[in-house]
This record gives C-alpha cells, sequence and structure tokens, in this order.
C-alpha cells in the first residue's frame, strides 16, 4: 500500500491575547451592569442576580491561563462582549483563507513542498464563514494549487477527520500531496456573556502537508501508521445556528445560536469515548500505550487530557508524555492537537510512535497514529 506521511505543519496565532483576568474583569464589569438594569426585579425576588467570574475557578477547572482572539477589543467591551471583525468585500481574501495562508506558508516550507505541487485542500473547522464558495476553493486559488478542494466540519475532530480523507485520497490515488488547513475563530461563536462557558475558546490556524512518502524530501516525516474515527450522537455541545435561522422565524442572535455545552456531561462521556478509541486503535495495529512516546492530544480541558492519558498509558503521563497548550491557547476546536503536535514533535527519535487525537461535538474523535521515520 502507499506510504503516506505528514511532511509538515503550520500555525498562525493572532497577536491579540486575552489572559483570564482582563477577560473576568470585563465579564463582571458586564454582570454588575445586567444587575443594576434588573435591580427592581432582582429586589422584588423575581429575578436572580447574575454572579462574577472568576480567574481562580477557571485555572483550577480548565487549566486556561490565556487565549488568543482576533480581535480583543469588541470582546473585552463590557457594552458588546463579541469580537468585531471587518467584512470582507468578494474581490478581497476571506478572512478563514487570510489564516490558512498565514499557516500554510510554514507547513509548506518545512516540508520543501511548492504551493503549486499541492493538489488537494481540505479546510476542516467547526465554523466556516460562508457556505459557498468553499474556503478550501479560495484558498486552492490563492496558493495557486492544482487539484481540488473541499470545506469539512466535524466540529473538534475536523483536523483528524480531515487527516484520514486525505491519506485515504492519496492511498487511492487520487491525489498526491494534500493540504489540511483547520482556520479556528471560535470567539465569533462563543457567548461570552455566559459565565459556565465564557472563558473556554481562542482562535488559531493550523495546516498539515500530508503526502505520498515516495514524493517527499522532507527531513521530518511521520508516517502514518492508521487512523480510526468514531461519531456518537450528543446535545450536549451543540449550537443552533444555520441558515434555517432566517426562515424559521429564530431570533438570529439568541443564545442557542453560539456554542452552548453541559460540560460536567461532556467530561463524563467523552473521556471513556476516547481512550477507548485510541487503546482499542493502537491494539488493531499490534500496539499499546507502553509504545507511545506522544500523545498529541485535544486541549479543551487540562484534566480531561490527564485522564485520558493516564487511561491510555497505564500511569500517570509526564508533560513531555502529553504536552499542553490549552493553558496559552485555551480550546482552538479542530486547532489543538495540531498545534501541539507542531510545537511538540521535533524532539522526537526516529521511531518514536504517537497519537495525535482530537474530539467534541457531534460527538466525534478521531485518532492518527504516526512514527517519526
Ligand atoms: N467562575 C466562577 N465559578 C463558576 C464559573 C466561573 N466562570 N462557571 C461556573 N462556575 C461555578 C458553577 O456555578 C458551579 O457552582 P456550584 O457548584 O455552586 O453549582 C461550579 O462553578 C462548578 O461548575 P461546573 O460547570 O460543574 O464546573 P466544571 O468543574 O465541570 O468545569 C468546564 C467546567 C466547562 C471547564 C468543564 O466541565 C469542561 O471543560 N468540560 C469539558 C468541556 C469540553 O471539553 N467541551 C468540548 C468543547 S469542544
Amino acid at each position: 500500500m502507499t506510504e503516506v506521511v505528514i511532511t509538515g505543519t503550520g500555525l498562525y496565532t493572532p497577536e491579540h491575547a486575552i489572559d483570564n483576568a482582563s477577560l473576568v474583569t470585563a465579564f463582571n464589569a458586564w454582570v454588575d451592569a445586567e444587575n443594576a438594569r434588573n435591580a427592581e426585579a432582582i429586589a422584588a425576588g423575581e429575578r436572580e442576580p447574575l454572579a462574577h467570574s472568576s480567574s481562580e475557578f477557571i485555572v483550577k477547572a480548565s487549566g486556561i491561563h490565556s487565549r488568543y482572539v482576533l480581535d480583543a477589543e469588541g470582546i473585552l467591551d463590557p457594552e458588546r462582549m463579541r469580537p468585531r471583525l471587518r467584512e470582507r468585500r468578494n474581490d478581497e481574501p476571506s478572512i478563514q483563507c487570510e489564516m490558512g495562508l498565514a499557516a500554510a506558508g510554514d507547513a509548506l516550507q518545512t516540508a520543501g513542498v511548492a504551493a503549486g505541487d499541492i493538489d488537494l485542500v481540505i479546510v476542516g473547522c467547526s465554523n466556516l464563514e460562508r457556505p459557498y464558495p468553499a474556503v478550501a476553493v479560495e484558498m486552492q486559488s490563492a496558493l495557486g494549487a492544482g487539484g481540488y478542494a473541499f470545506d469539512m466540519n466535524v466540529a473538534c475532530s475536523s483536523a483528524t477527520f480531515a487527516i484520514e480523507t486525505a491519506a485515504n485520497a492519496i492511498r487511492a490515488g487520487n491525489a498526491r500531496r494534500a493540504l489540511v488547513v483547520n482556520p479556528e475563530i471560535c470567539s465569533a461563536h462563543l457567548n461570552f456573556r455566559d459565565r459556565d462557558s465564557h472563558f473556554i475558546f481562542g482562535d488559531a490556524c493550523t495546516a498539515i502537508v500530508v503526502e505520498r512518502d515516495d514524493l517527499t524530501t522532507a527531513e521530518a516525516r511521520f508516517g502514518i501508521l492508521g487512523t480510526r474515527l468514531t461519531t456518537r450522537f450528543s446535545n450536549a455541545i451543540r449550537n443552533n445556528a444555520g441558515f434555517l435561522n432566517r426562515v424559521t422565524d429564530s431570533d438570529p442572535l439568541a443564545v442557542d445560536k453560539l456554542f452552548v455545552q453541559e460540560g460536567r456531561r461532556v467530561f463524563k462521556e467523552v473521556c471513556p469515548l476516547v481512550s477507548s478509541l485510541i487503546t482499542d486503535h493502537l491494539a488493531s495495529l499490534s500496539l499499546s500505550g507502553d509504545d507511545l512516546s506522544r500523545l498529541w492530544l485535544h486541549q479543551a480541558n487540562r484534566h480531561m487530557n490527564d485522564l485520558i492519558a493516564r487511561r491510555v498509558l497505564g500511569r500517570e503521563p509526564t508533560v513531555r508524555e502529553a504536552p499542553v497548550i490549552l493553558d496559552r491557547y485555551a480550546n482552538t476546536s479542530s486547532a489543538g492537537s495540531i498545534i501541539a503536535f507542531h510545537l511538540h514533535r521535533d524532539d522526537l527519535t526516529s521511531g518514536a510512535l504517537g497519537v495525535v487525537c482530537s474530539f467534541g461535538a457531534g460527538y466525534s474523535a478521531g485518532s492518527v497514529v504516526v512514527r517519526r521515520q
């Protein structure tokens, strides 16, 4: 069978960072103003006052200290509390295309691949800025790439699902070199007025070059030993925004048109799903946790990652074995596990094995087992 390798990765990090203290200050200012606006109803016992958020809670519950966003000012304005992004004209690059190009530059350079040699572009992410034309087709044109391109959305699992799709296209002979891009603008779907989740997400974009092993000259190659995907329907993470909103006469600004989750339930249900996925995947390759040097896990919650890594390895993971990037990036949806891979792969020696694993809404989870060549 055709050997497929990952030869390059790239990362675009937005320039604005928001630490927990600034986020909490803005949130609490909004809470105070909202409680003042509803003072009478609160005094009459008709309404519960809103509670403050706290940096201590955020760090303790999630491990997140800070996040990068495309626009901090709009988010930190208690009168607005959502990013302010400029609408692009049709003759300008779209925002996700721009993020994708920034990440792709690094990935192509590391892989030693010219953009024109790419013949498959997959943009996989949780939120696409428009239904069509596909952002991936726009990127294909901007890169001068050949072949074909398409967008796909499997929420936080989009990157691993896209890697499997790219690897299969290469094995089938339909493509030679693929670029997988994950432009995540999570700050645009996050409800910054929801105390339970206002701290969860950040923005970022990753890019991955996947190609046929016999075509590459790249030094650092990660051979894809296998991929495994799983899905199980759940409403515990849901976003009801969609093109039917205007014909169902629902309020497009209602909170259910943003990210909504039952965090505790997600934690309980997703951890076993993911640890079994990885363990079964390894077993199908005649491997076990003992064979792994690294777990590049989806970056949503520090405790989730510790638990999953513990179950897969059968012991306490070291920070080196299960690197954490969510402390600085927060949850960047599909980009998270790829950021961990991008920043923590170079030190692996030849023959070392690792797993890239993402998980999230759907539920969905994907595992990609790689060997450093
Ligand atoms: N500041 C202070 N206190 C807060 C708070 C905040 N921002 N948000 C919630 N709390 C309070 C709650 O009101 C609750 O108080 P109570 O015990 O008096 O009722 C308490 O803190 C615990 O809340 P809970 O929601 O149970 O916290 P948690 O420990 O489950 O942590 C998450 C919340 C979201 C960090 C965690 O559940 C999580 O990460 N889950 C997985 C999410 C995930 O991976 N999603 C995938 C997205 S792709």
